[in-house]
């Protein structure tokens, strides 16, 4: 059986203009061996592509890999073969979502190594599709929200809310009761949100965006933020919250620092601001409380309380083409790399 040898994405070089670094991509033939102690071997199904990898590409995120590297932070995939002190009979034939971290051979790839402890055994009823897109989105959602529980917030505010984690946040704040205003870049993007009732919506192209904004986080009592977006949108923000408010910066798309805050808005009105990383959240939480966690999110998706939609599907050699419609409309659901 082994070497097996397989096709995977490489990256050669990390580039900060998003349309080089995809470009540069290319299709590599690697081989594999029987995985070692404490691995598993994975035979890929499929694999999206996340905000995180665009900015691994462009060497903007926290994991940085020695190059040329294999890109990819998440993926499903069916387990083949395991490594000595691993329970093979256990895992051998099991489903699986997979999650990819240091520098490692990422998941862009039709054969993917890893350890127990980075694999969920999903329900037999998603999708290939929604498997490879479980490890991540929805687990963020669930932390986030677990914050709005924290502080017990009525109503929160959330910025880049087209997002697939907007799209599990939502689902869960309509469970709870909890009013949201999502803000968006896209006018098209905030029509499909106001019909789909998430609340109030708002498109940051509007006239009058900034006091429209104010009125609705004044009206609604808005005191929690999530920020997905960061440059000026988190100073626009943070000097119309109310005081002893929060932001929680779990992104940067636009791939600016926070500016444009107040400083005395800061300091008289007592506003906090701070992260979210789902790997320090994942790290907080047992095993138990994962997989009750996965079983909740697993049923969000089979009852169609969220939809979670795939964008489009490419083959490994279609990459390019794949990442250039994710790029032109994120809103409208992820790229995925079929095996
Ligand atoms: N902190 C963590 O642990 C953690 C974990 C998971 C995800 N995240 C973050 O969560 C965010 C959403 O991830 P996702 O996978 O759910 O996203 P996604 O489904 O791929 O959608 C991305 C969304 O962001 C919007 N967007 C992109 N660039 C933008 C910009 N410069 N300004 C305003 N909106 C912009 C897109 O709108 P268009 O349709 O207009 O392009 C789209 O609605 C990302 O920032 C991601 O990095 C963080």
């Amino acid at each position: 059986m082994f070497p097996i040898h397989y096709k995977a994405v490489e990256l050669p070089a990390y580039n900060a203009n998003t349309l080089r670094a995809l470009l540069g991509l290319h299709v590599v033939n690697k081989s594999v061996d029987a995985p070692k102690a404490g691995q598993l071997l994975l035979h890929m199904l499929a694999a999206p592509c996340n905000p995180s990898d665009i900015a691994f590409m462009q060497g903007n995120y926290n994991v940085v890999k020695s190059l040329p590297a294999v890109p990819g932070f998440e993926g499903a995939g069916i387990v083949i073969a395991a490594g000595e002190g691993v329970d093979g009979k256990f895992w051998i034939g099991k489903r699986v979502s997979c999650f990819a971290q240091d520098d490692q051979d990422g998941t862009w790839a039709e054969y993917f190594i890893a350890k127990p402890q980075q694999l969920i055994i999903v329900d037999e009823r998603l999708t290939t599709e929604q498997a490879a897109c479980f490890f991540i989105n929805p687990f963020t959602a669930w932390g986030l929200f677990d914050e709005v529980l924290k502080k017990k917030s009525k109503a929160i505010l959330i910025n880049a809310g087209g997002s697939r984690v907007a799209e599990f946040f939502f689902a869960l704040a309509k469970r709870n009761q909890i009013q949201c205003i999502a803000t968006v870049r896209k006018n098209e993007t905030a029509l499909s949100l106001k019909q789909n009732e998430v609340g109030e919506v708002l498109f940051s192209g509007m006239d009058d965006f900034d006091g429209q904004l104010q009125k609705s986080i004044r009206a609604m009592g808005v005191s929690l933020v999530f920020d997905a977006v960061a440059g000026d949108m988190t100073g626009l923000i943070a000097n119309s919250l109310p005081s002893g408010a929060e932001i929680i910066v779990y992104g940067g798309l636009s791939g600016k620092g926070l500016s444009g805050i107040n400083p005395l808005q800061l300091i008289f009105k007592d506003l906090t601001i701070r992260g979210f990383n789902l790997n320090q959240w994942f790290s907080e939480r047992s095993d138990k409380q994962i997989n009750e966690v996965s079983a909740s999110l697993a049923a969000m998706i089979i009852t169609g309380e969220v939809a979670n939609p795939i964008g489009i599907q490419v083959g490994i050699t279609e990459i390019a083409q794949g990442l250039k419609h994710y790029l032109g409309s994120m809103s409208k659901g992820k790229m995925l790399i079929k095996f």
